[in-house]
Protein backbone atom coordinates (compact mmCIF):
# COMPACT_ATOMS: atom_id res chain seq x y z
CA UNK A 1 0.00 0.00 0.00
CA UNK A 2 3.21 2.43 0.99
CA UNK A 3 4.67 1.78 -2.49
CA UNK A 4 1.72 2.26 -4.52
CA UNK A 5 0.51 5.61 -2.97
CA UNK A 6 3.89 7.28 -2.45
CA UNK A 7 3.61 10.28 -4.06
CA UNK A 8 -0.30 10.59 -4.50
CA UNK A 9 -2.10 13.10 -2.48
CA UNK A 10 -5.54 11.96 -3.21
CA UNK A 11 -7.87 9.21 -4.35
CA UNK A 12 -9.82 10.33 -7.53
CA UNK A 13 -12.87 8.61 -6.47
CA UNK A 14 -14.97 8.06 -3.50
CA UNK A 15 -13.68 5.04 -1.81
CA UNK A 16 -14.31 2.85 1.32
CA UNK A 17 -12.09 0.48 3.68
CA UNK A 18 -12.98 -2.77 4.64
CA UNK A 19 -13.17 -4.01 8.16
CA UNK A 20 -9.94 -4.22 10.82
CA UNK A 21 -9.98 -7.29 12.66
CA UNK A 22 -10.23 -5.86 15.52
CA UNK A 23 -11.39 -2.32 16.89
CA UNK A 24 -9.00 -1.30 19.34
CA UNK A 25 -10.92 0.55 21.25
CA UNK A 26 -13.07 -2.20 22.57
CA UNK A 27 -10.45 -5.10 22.02
CA UNK A 28 -9.55 -5.53 25.40
CA UNK A 29 -12.70 -5.71 26.93
CA UNK A 30 -13.93 -8.35 24.55
CA UNK A 31 -10.89 -10.59 25.79
CA UNK A 32 -7.56 -10.02 23.09
CA UNK A 33 -4.32 -9.93 24.21
CA UNK A 34 -2.11 -7.14 23.81
CA UNK A 35 -0.54 -8.84 21.45
CA UNK A 36 -3.50 -9.77 19.49
CA UNK A 37 -4.42 -6.12 18.82
CA UNK A 38 -2.44 -4.23 16.62
CA UNK A 39 1.10 -5.32 17.63
CA UNK A 40 2.84 -3.68 14.33
CA UNK A 41 0.94 -0.83 14.41
CA UNK A 42 0.47 -1.95 10.61
CA UNK A 43 -3.39 -1.49 11.06
CA UNK A 44 -3.01 1.84 12.65
CA UNK A 45 -0.84 3.14 10.09
CA UNK A 46 -2.77 2.04 7.25
CA UNK A 47 -5.82 3.47 8.54
CA UNK A 48 -4.37 6.91 9.10
CA UNK A 49 -3.47 6.93 5.52
CA UNK A 50 -6.42 5.74 3.55
CA UNK A 51 -8.01 8.77 5.25
CA UNK A 52 -5.24 11.14 4.43
CA UNK A 53 -5.88 10.17 0.86
CA UNK A 54 -9.50 10.91 1.15
CA UNK A 55 -11.05 7.16 1.92
CA UNK A 56 -14.32 7.23 3.75
CA UNK A 57 -13.00 5.76 6.86
CA UNK A 58 -16.38 3.02 6.76
CA UNK A 59 -14.16 0.11 8.01
CA UNK A 60 -16.90 -2.44 6.86
CA UNK A 61 -17.55 -5.17 3.76
CA UNK A 62 -20.85 -3.34 3.48
CA UNK A 63 -19.84 -0.47 2.01
CA UNK A 64 -23.39 -0.16 0.29
CA UNK A 65 -24.48 0.80 3.79
CA UNK A 66 -22.63 4.20 3.11
CA UNK A 67 -21.71 4.71 -0.84
CA UNK A 68 -24.95 3.78 -3.28
CA UNK A 69 -23.94 3.79 -6.86
CA UNK A 70 -25.58 4.31 -9.51
CA UNK A 71 -27.68 1.60 -12.18
CA UNK A 72 -24.18 1.18 -14.45
CA UNK A 73 -21.94 3.09 -12.61
CA UNK A 74 -18.32 1.26 -13.08
CA UNK A 75 -16.23 0.75 -9.62
CA UNK A 76 -13.77 -1.33 -8.13
CA UNK A 77 -13.43 -3.74 -5.29
CA UNK A 78 -11.98 -6.52 -3.76
CA UNK A 79 -14.57 -7.39 -1.18
CA UNK A 80 -16.91 -10.35 -2.57
CA UNK A 81 -20.01 -9.19 -0.90
CA UNK A 82 -19.83 -5.64 -2.05
CA UNK A 83 -18.94 -7.14 -5.38
CA UNK A 84 -22.24 -9.55 -5.77
CA UNK A 85 -24.61 -6.88 -3.83
CA UNK A 86 -23.59 -3.67 -6.11
CA UNK A 87 -23.73 -5.49 -9.06
CA UNK A 88 -27.13 -7.55 -8.25
CA UNK A 89 -28.97 -5.17 -6.42
CA UNK A 90 -27.64 -1.16 -7.90
CA UNK A 91 -26.80 -2.97 -11.28
CA UNK A 92 -23.74 -1.27 -10.75
CA UNK A 93 -20.46 -2.69 -12.90
CA UNK A 94 -17.68 -4.35 -10.92
CA UNK A 95 -15.59 -6.89 -11.12
CA UNK A 96 -14.20 -9.42 -8.11
CA UNK A 97 -10.55 -7.60 -8.22
CA UNK A 98 -7.99 -8.45 -5.45
CA UNK A 99 -6.49 -5.76 -2.78
CA UNK A 100 -4.28 -3.91 -4.92
CA UNK A 101 -5.82 -3.56 -8.13
CA UNK A 102 -9.01 -2.01 -6.21
CA UNK A 103 -6.72 -0.01 -4.87
CA UNK A 104 -5.09 0.77 -8.31
CA UNK A 105 -8.52 2.07 -9.20
CA UNK A 106 -8.87 4.39 -6.25
CA UNK A 107 -5.74 5.90 -7.02
CA UNK A 108 -6.26 6.01 -10.81
CA UNK A 109 -9.89 6.49 -11.53
CA UNK A 110 -9.68 3.90 -13.85
CA UNK A 111 -10.68 0.11 -14.17
CA UNK A 112 -9.70 -2.16 -16.72
CA UNK A 113 -13.00 -2.80 -19.06
CA UNK A 114 -13.15 -6.35 -18.78
CA UNK A 115 -15.43 -8.59 -17.56
CA UNK A 116 -18.46 -7.50 -15.43
CA UNK A 117 -17.90 -3.84 -16.87
CA UNK A 118 -19.16 -5.19 -20.56
CA UNK A 119 -23.35 -5.77 -20.62
CA UNK A 120 -22.90 -9.16 -22.92
CA UNK A 121 -21.24 -10.64 -19.86
CA UNK A 122 -24.00 -9.59 -17.13
CA UNK A 123 -26.96 -12.24 -18.57
CA UNK A 124 -28.10 -15.09 -16.54
CA UNK A 125 -26.63 -18.42 -17.46
CA UNK A 126 -27.77 -20.76 -14.58
CA UNK A 127 -31.58 -21.07 -14.10
CA UNK A 128 -32.85 -21.53 -10.47
CA UNK A 129 -36.50 -22.25 -9.83
CA UNK A 130 -37.62 -22.35 -6.18
CA UNK A 131 -39.53 -24.99 -5.51
CA UNK A 132 -43.36 -25.06 -5.22
CA UNK A 133 -42.64 -26.91 -2.07
CA UNK A 134 -40.62 -23.90 -0.38
CA UNK A 135 -42.33 -21.05 0.81
CA UNK A 136 -40.25 -18.21 0.40
CA UNK A 137 -42.60 -15.98 2.49
CA UNK A 138 -41.27 -18.25 5.07
CA UNK A 139 -37.78 -17.86 4.85
CA UNK A 140 -35.58 -16.75 7.71
CA UNK A 141 -32.00 -15.56 7.29
CA UNK A 142 -30.32 -18.50 7.88
CA UNK A 143 -32.24 -20.37 4.63
CA UNK A 144 -31.31 -17.30 2.30
CA UNK A 145 -27.71 -18.03 3.58
CA UNK A 146 -28.34 -21.82 3.15
CA UNK A 147 -30.04 -20.71 -0.54
CA UNK A 148 -27.64 -19.37 -1.99
CA UNK A 149 -24.71 -21.19 -0.40
CA UNK A 150 -25.75 -24.26 -1.90
CA UNK A 151 -26.66 -22.43 -5.55
CA UNK A 152 -22.78 -21.40 -5.50
CA UNK A 153 -22.01 -24.78 -5.22
CA UNK A 154 -23.58 -26.19 -7.90
CA UNK A 155 -23.34 -23.00 -10.12
CA UNK A 156 -19.72 -24.06 -11.51
CA UNK A 157 -19.24 -20.37 -12.12
CA UNK A 158 -22.70 -19.62 -13.97
CA UNK A 159 -24.39 -16.24 -13.73
CA UNK A 160 -27.49 -17.70 -11.69
CA UNK A 161 -30.86 -15.97 -12.06
CA UNK A 162 -33.38 -16.87 -8.98
CA UNK A 163 -36.81 -17.86 -10.22
CA UNK A 164 -39.39 -17.74 -7.20
CA UNK A 165 -38.39 -15.17 -4.80
CA UNK A 166 -40.16 -12.57 -3.19
CA UNK A 167 -40.36 -9.44 -5.37
CA UNK A 168 -40.39 -7.03 -1.97
CA UNK A 169 -37.03 -8.83 -0.42
CA UNK A 170 -35.32 -6.10 2.15
CA UNK A 171 -31.52 -5.24 2.43
CA UNK A 172 -31.20 -8.04 5.22
CA UNK A 173 -32.34 -10.82 3.16
CA UNK A 174 -31.14 -9.67 -0.47
CA UNK A 175 -27.50 -9.56 1.79
CA UNK A 176 -27.66 -13.14 2.27
CA UNK A 177 -28.62 -13.87 -0.85
CA UNK A 178 -25.41 -12.45 -2.57
CA UNK A 179 -23.00 -12.95 0.28
CA UNK A 180 -22.30 -16.51 -0.02
CA UNK A 181 -22.35 -16.87 -3.53
CA UNK A 182 -19.08 -15.11 -3.84
CA UNK A 183 -17.93 -17.71 -1.26
CA UNK A 184 -19.24 -21.21 -1.81
CA UNK A 185 -18.39 -20.00 -5.77
CA UNK A 186 -16.28 -16.47 -7.39
CA UNK A 187 -19.19 -15.25 -8.44
CA UNK A 188 -19.40 -11.34 -9.49
CA UNK A 189 -23.36 -11.36 -9.63
CA UNK A 190 -26.69 -13.04 -9.61
CA UNK A 191 -29.73 -12.10 -10.87
CA UNK A 192 -33.43 -12.01 -8.60
CA UNK A 193 -36.09 -11.72 -11.12
CA UNK A 194 -38.35 -8.93 -10.25
CA UNK A 195 -35.60 -7.68 -7.86
CA UNK A 196 -32.47 -6.62 -9.39
CA UNK A 197 -32.35 -3.47 -12.07
CA UNK A 198 -31.08 -6.18 -14.86
CA UNK A 199 -33.62 -8.96 -14.23
CA UNK A 200 -37.28 -6.92 -14.47
CA UNK A 201 -38.41 -10.60 -16.42
CA UNK A 202 -36.62 -13.66 -16.69
CA UNK A 203 -36.29 -13.19 -20.92
CA UNK A 204 -34.34 -9.92 -19.80
CA UNK A 205 -32.12 -11.91 -17.02
CA UNK A 206 -30.98 -13.68 -20.01
CA UNK A 207 -30.47 -11.43 -22.58
CA UNK A 208 -33.54 -13.10 -24.38
CA UNK A 209 -31.14 -16.67 -24.66
CA UNK A 210 -31.46 -19.81 -23.41
CA UNK A 211 -30.10 -20.61 -19.90
CA UNK A 212 -26.94 -22.94 -20.25
CA UNK A 213 -28.69 -25.04 -17.48
CA UNK A 214 -30.93 -25.30 -14.45
CA UNK A 215 -31.61 -26.53 -11.53
CA UNK A 216 -34.68 -26.82 -8.59
CA UNK A 217 -34.02 -25.98 -5.48
CA UNK A 218 -36.41 -27.33 -3.11
CA UNK A 219 -36.60 -28.93 0.25
CA UNK A 220 -34.14 -31.52 0.12
CA UNK A 221 -31.70 -28.99 -1.36
CA UNK A 222 -32.49 -26.76 1.81
CA UNK A 223 -31.99 -29.57 4.11
CA UNK A 224 -28.36 -30.74 2.72
CA UNK A 225 -27.36 -27.43 2.71
CA UNK A 226 -27.79 -26.59 6.42
CA UNK A 227 -25.87 -30.20 7.15
CA UNK A 228 -22.55 -28.96 5.13
CA UNK A 229 -22.56 -26.20 6.82
CA UNK A 230 -22.74 -27.77 10.14
CA UNK A 231 -19.78 -29.30 11.43
CA UNK A 232 -20.40 -29.60 14.99
CA UNK A 233 -21.87 -32.30 16.98
CA UNK A 234 -21.44 -31.58 20.36
CA UNK A 235 -24.36 -29.33 21.76
CA UNK A 236 -22.23 -26.92 24.18
CA UNK A 237 -21.77 -23.94 22.31
CA UNK A 238 -19.23 -21.17 23.19
CA UNK A 239 -19.87 -18.54 20.79
CA UNK A 240 -22.06 -16.80 18.32
CA UNK A 241 -20.96 -14.41 15.86
CA UNK A 242 -23.83 -12.22 13.90
CA UNK A 243 -23.34 -9.58 11.28
CA UNK A 244 -21.05 -11.54 8.57
CA UNK A 245 -21.38 -9.35 6.43
CA UNK A 246 -22.24 -6.60 8.33
CA UNK A 247 -24.89 -6.41 10.48
CA UNK A 248 -28.41 -4.79 9.59
CA UNK A 249 -30.46 -2.04 12.21
CA UNK A 250 -33.12 -5.23 11.54
CA UNK A 251 -30.88 -7.79 12.43
CA UNK A 252 -29.52 -6.09 15.90
CA UNK A 253 -33.06 -4.79 16.31
CA UNK A 254 -34.53 -8.90 16.48
CA UNK A 255 -31.34 -10.12 18.70
CA UNK A 256 -32.14 -6.71 21.16
CA UNK A 257 -36.45 -8.30 21.66
CA UNK A 258 -34.97 -11.70 22.01
CA UNK A 259 -32.24 -10.64 24.56
CA UNK A 260 -34.18 -7.86 26.25
CA UNK A 261 -34.37 -8.64 30.11
CA UNK A 262 -32.02 -11.91 29.59
CA UNK A 263 -28.55 -12.62 30.58
CA UNK A 264 -26.20 -14.81 28.33
CA UNK A 265 -25.05 -18.29 29.62
CA UNK A 266 -21.75 -18.20 31.28
CA UNK A 267 -18.57 -17.36 29.48
CA UNK A 268 -20.63 -16.88 26.37
CA UNK A 269 -19.15 -14.34 23.64
CA UNK A 270 -21.73 -13.34 21.79
CA UNK A 271 -20.58 -10.98 18.82
CA UNK A 272 -22.47 -8.65 16.64
CA UNK A 273 -20.02 -6.37 13.85
CA UNK A 274 -21.97 -4.04 12.17
CA UNK A 275 -21.02 -0.81 10.57
CA UNK A 276 -20.77 2.78 12.76
CA UNK A 277 -23.97 4.44 11.35
CA UNK A 278 -25.86 1.23 12.27
CA UNK A 279 -24.28 0.76 15.40
CA UNK A 280 -24.92 4.35 16.25
CA UNK A 281 -28.91 4.65 15.27
CA UNK A 282 -29.12 0.62 17.26
CA UNK A 283 -27.85 2.82 20.78
CA UNK A 284 -29.80 5.83 19.73
CA UNK A 285 -32.62 2.96 19.65
CA UNK A 286 -31.37 1.71 22.66
CA UNK A 287 -30.79 -1.73 21.38
CA UNK A 288 -27.27 -1.68 21.74
CA UNK A 289 -28.01 -1.21 25.49
CA UNK A 290 -30.29 -4.07 25.77
CA UNK A 291 -27.45 -6.46 24.14
CA UNK A 292 -24.74 -5.40 25.99
CA UNK A 293 -26.31 -5.22 29.17
CA UNK A 294 -27.52 -8.87 28.70
CA UNK A 295 -23.12 -9.53 27.90
CA UNK A 296 -23.08 -9.24 24.35
CA UNK A 297 -21.19 -7.24 22.19
CA UNK A 298 -22.59 -4.90 19.08
CA UNK A 299 -19.16 -3.49 17.36
CA UNK A 300 -18.64 -1.50 14.77
CA UNK A 301 -15.18 -1.34 12.17
CA UNK A 302 -14.33 -5.03 12.90
CA UNK A 303 -14.92 -8.45 10.87
CA UNK A 304 -17.70 -10.25 12.65
CA UNK A 305 -16.15 -13.59 12.95
CA UNK A 306 -12.47 -13.17 11.61
CA UNK A 307 -10.76 -14.06 14.59
CA UNK A 308 -12.32 -17.29 15.08
CA UNK A 309 -10.90 -18.87 12.02
CA UNK A 310 -7.21 -16.26 12.01
CA UNK A 311 -6.84 -15.62 15.78
CA UNK A 312 -5.74 -19.99 16.98
CA UNK A 313 -4.39 -17.96 19.91
CA UNK A 314 -7.36 -16.20 20.96
CA UNK A 315 -9.59 -19.50 20.05
CA UNK A 316 -7.65 -21.58 22.05
CA UNK A 317 -7.47 -18.88 24.79
CA UNK A 318 -10.69 -19.13 25.75
CA UNK A 319 -11.12 -23.02 24.60
CA UNK A 320 -13.64 -22.03 21.99
CA UNK A 321 -14.84 -25.23 20.26
CA UNK A 322 -18.31 -24.87 18.88
CA UNK A 323 -19.42 -21.46 17.32
CA UNK A 324 -22.95 -20.73 16.57
CA UNK A 325 -24.00 -18.48 13.34
CA UNK A 326 -26.50 -17.98 10.56
CA UNK A 327 -23.74 -16.91 8.43
CA UNK A 328 -22.85 -19.23 5.71
CA UNK A 329 -19.49 -17.14 4.61
CA UNK A 330 -18.93 -17.55 8.34
CA UNK A 331 -19.43 -21.22 8.65
CA UNK A 332 -17.82 -21.60 5.08
CA UNK A 333 -14.61 -19.88 6.42
CA UNK A 334 -14.65 -21.27 9.93
CA UNK A 335 -15.05 -24.94 8.50
CA UNK A 336 -12.10 -24.46 6.18
CA UNK A 337 -9.65 -23.35 9.05
CA UNK A 338 -10.69 -25.90 11.30
CA UNK A 339 -10.26 -23.73 14.63
CA UNK A 340 -13.56 -24.57 15.69
CA UNK A 341 -17.19 -26.45 14.93
CA UNK A 342 -20.35 -24.79 13.35
CA UNK A 343 -23.55 -24.88 14.66
CA UNK A 344 -25.33 -22.93 11.53
CA UNK A 345 -28.79 -21.64 11.99
CA UNK A 346 -31.92 -18.62 11.90
CA UNK A 347 -30.68 -15.64 14.36
CA UNK A 348 -33.53 -16.14 16.56
CA UNK A 349 -31.92 -19.91 16.97
CA UNK A 350 -28.28 -18.05 17.73
CA UNK A 351 -29.57 -15.77 19.78
CA UNK A 352 -31.58 -18.49 22.13
CA UNK A 353 -28.11 -20.86 22.15
CA UNK A 354 -26.23 -17.28 22.94
CA UNK A 355 -29.00 -17.89 26.49
CA UNK A 356 -28.67 -21.46 26.74
CA UNK A 357 -25.23 -22.19 26.00
CA UNK A 358 -26.53 -25.24 24.03
CA UNK A 359 -27.65 -25.54 20.26
CA UNK A 360 -31.05 -27.75 20.90
FE1 LIG B 1 -17.51 -8.95 6.59
FE2 LIG B 1 -15.69 -10.31 7.87
FE3 LIG B 1 -17.82 -11.50 7.03
S1 LIG B 1 -15.32 -8.72 6.45
S2 LIG B 1 -18.35 -10.44 5.19
S3 LIG B 1 -17.77 -9.87 8.56
S4 LIG B 1 -15.74 -12.21 6.78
Amino acid sequence: MKEMTEGVESFRVAATINPAMVKPERAKEMGFRELEIDPTQNVKRGMASYKKLGAVPAYTCCPFFVYIPRLGEHLGGAESVAVVFNNAFFGARVNRESGPTALAAAVTGRVPEWGMHLPENRYGELLVEIDKGLKPEEFNDADYNAMAYYVGEKSHDRIPVFLGLLPNMDLTQIKYTCAPLGVSAGLPLCHIVGVTPEAPTLQAAFGGRKPLDQLEFGKQELKDAYSHLSSATDERVDAVTIGCPHATLKEIKECARLLSGKNLAPDMRFWIGTVETVRVLAERLGYVETIEKAGGFVVSDMCAHGYFYCRGSFIKKYRIRNVATNSAKAAHYINAAGTAKIWFGSLEKCVKTAISGRWE
